[in-house]
């Protein structure tokens, strides 16, 4: 395997620090950053926004060579949407892809006829116009398609991009976007030697695992930052990889957010661990003039069914030689503390196992759960072979414990996803939304790109509290 942007930090000690001459990580290329969407105002004072997903990019990431990608309004991913709390958006999708897909919002709380999950398909040429209000404070969110069975290959392909809600009662942090507030678009990709992706997205156990790391499609990226403070927002769009992000001079940073909101105060960690879906807004002080790396360091590999954690470089920062003093960041940011969920609460159990849960692969027209609009329950997630992540559509939860344990207290905020190591076992309390569409089921399943298009997904409904006839579906599969 021929590993370009692999970087060890041994490999990159041996340099002495040395960006110029090292053939594997030159840093040649500024990082790229997604545009802000236009929004449009609509004629009811809602936010709208026209997204277009496409086919027909070509995009230079390796030198001297093209690669053929999917995008949003673009060549590879999409803009980033940006909307506040309370505001009401419409999104125009319209799928110009050669065949069927979805847009689904990653983290958002809405109807689920609006999810953008496997049941809302879009057909090649349509448009889909999904509308909502934002319900939920500041975080980072995203979309990428749900197809039934063909969401590896789309999102691999390059359709997904950031949706930031911004939230004007929110603390003080760095929100200059692309300035001072930079996304982190992280995917690992292999390339053929024309420089086609390889996109045999389904082989081996965790589908493919790509030896190159895209920075929001940019390879081998550098950053220049010209104030003291930056927030990065770090998503792991990748299909399988696992990363723990960090600096090679393993320099200590504050985490402040979480997949779904603020954290209660900020969290100082020198790495902080992304699966794929999951999102961690980090702030990190630089000083003038200073070159700073970037990277991922895996843990020790246990097993042969442990997810590779290999070693990247990710980015390149050089700080200015005079930086813009940013303002510190506030002791508390306004999210609030896990707490146990009462005694009582409904605890429901999912066993996973090679890519079925509870012994059930997908199936479009069963509903799995139902449950109660507003409900807090415990969902005690169960994993019986090697590692995944699971992802519930719609809520917010927090990781009571994994084996036991509670979670790093930079994961200790609001989630969506959360890792779940081979054999492990994670308790989460998860609170539900009081969308009551009880004909259209939202989506729980691995975020492992493979895995959930082998099956590994389940449908839940949310009704109206004490209703008791079984739902059925208004757009079976
Ligand atoms: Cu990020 Cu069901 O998805
Ligand atoms: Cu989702
Ligand atoms: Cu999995």
């Amino acid at each position: 395997v021929k590993r370009r942007t692999l970087l060890t930090l041994a490999a990159l000690s041996a340099l002495g620090g040395c960006t110029e001459s090292a053939p594997a990580a030159s840093f040649a290329n500024r990082l790229r950053i997604p545009p802000l969407a236009e929004p449009r105002p609509g004629r009811d004072g809602a936010r709208e926004f026209d997204l277009t997903l496409r086919a027909d990019g070509h995009s230079a990431f390796l030198p001297g060579k093209t690669t053929d990608t999917w995008g949003v309004n673009g060549a590879y991913l999409g803009p980033t949407i940006r909307a506040r709390r309370g505001e009401h958006v419409r999104v125009a999708v319209t799928n110009l892809l050669p065949e069927a897909s979805t847009l689904h919002w990653h983290g958002m709380r809405l109807p689920a006829r609006m999810d953008g999950g496997p049941h809302q398909m879009i057909e090649p040429g349509a448009t889909w116009i999904p509308e909502w209000t934002i319900e939920q404070g500041a975080m980072t969110s995203w979309y990428h398609p749900h197809p039934h069975e063909r969401t590896a290959l789309h999102v691999y392909r390059g359709v997904a991009g950031l949706f930031l809600i911004d939230d004007p009662a929110g603390p003080e942090l760095p929100s200059r976007y692309g300035v001072d507030d930079v996304p982190l678009i992280i995917q690992d990709r292999t390339f053929e030697g024309d420089g086609q992706f390889d996109t045999n997205v389904l082989g081996g156990t965790y589908g493919l695992i790509g030896d190159t790391v895209l920075v929001n499609g940019t390879f081998d990226p550098y950053l220049e930052v010209g104030s003291s403070l930056v927030r990065f927002r770090l998503l792991n769009a990748s299909n399988a990889r696992v990363y723990r992000v960090g600096f090679a001079d393993g320099r200590t940073f504050q985490a402040v957010a979480t997949d779904s909101g603020l954290l209660e105060k900020p969290v100082p960690v020198d790495r902080v661990k992304i699966s794929p879906g999951e999102r961690c807004e980090i702030v990190v002080a630089f000083r003038a003039g200073e070159t700073v790396i970037m990277n991922s360091v895996g843990e020790p590999r246990q097993t042969a069914n442990d997810i590779e954690e290999d070693d990247f470089t990710l980015l390149k920062i050089v700080a200015g030689p005079e930086l813009t003093r940013s303002a510190a960041v506030p002791a508390t940011l306004g999210g609030t503390a896990t707490t146990a969920p009462p005694a009582g609460s409904r605890v429901r159990r999912f066993t996973l196992s090679g890519s079925e849960i509870n012994d059930r692969d997908m199936d479009m027209n069963r509903i799995d759960e139902v449950v109660p609009a507003g409900a807090l329950e415990i969902w005690e997630i169960d994993n019986t072979t090697f590692a995944h992540n699971f992802h519930i559509h719609e809520v917010a939860f927090r990781i009571l414990d994994v084996n036991g344990a509670p979670p790093p207290a930079y994961q200790a905020g609001p989630k969506d996803t959360v890792f779940l190591p081979k054999h492990a076992t994670a308790r989460l309390a998860v609170r539900f939304g009081r969308h009551t569409d009880p004909g259209w089921p939202y989506m729980y399943h691995c975020h492992i790109l493979r895995h959930e298009d082998r099956g590994m997904m389940g449908q839940f409904v949310i009704v109206a509290p004490g209703t008791s006839v079984a739902p059925h579906l208004s757009h079976p599969g």
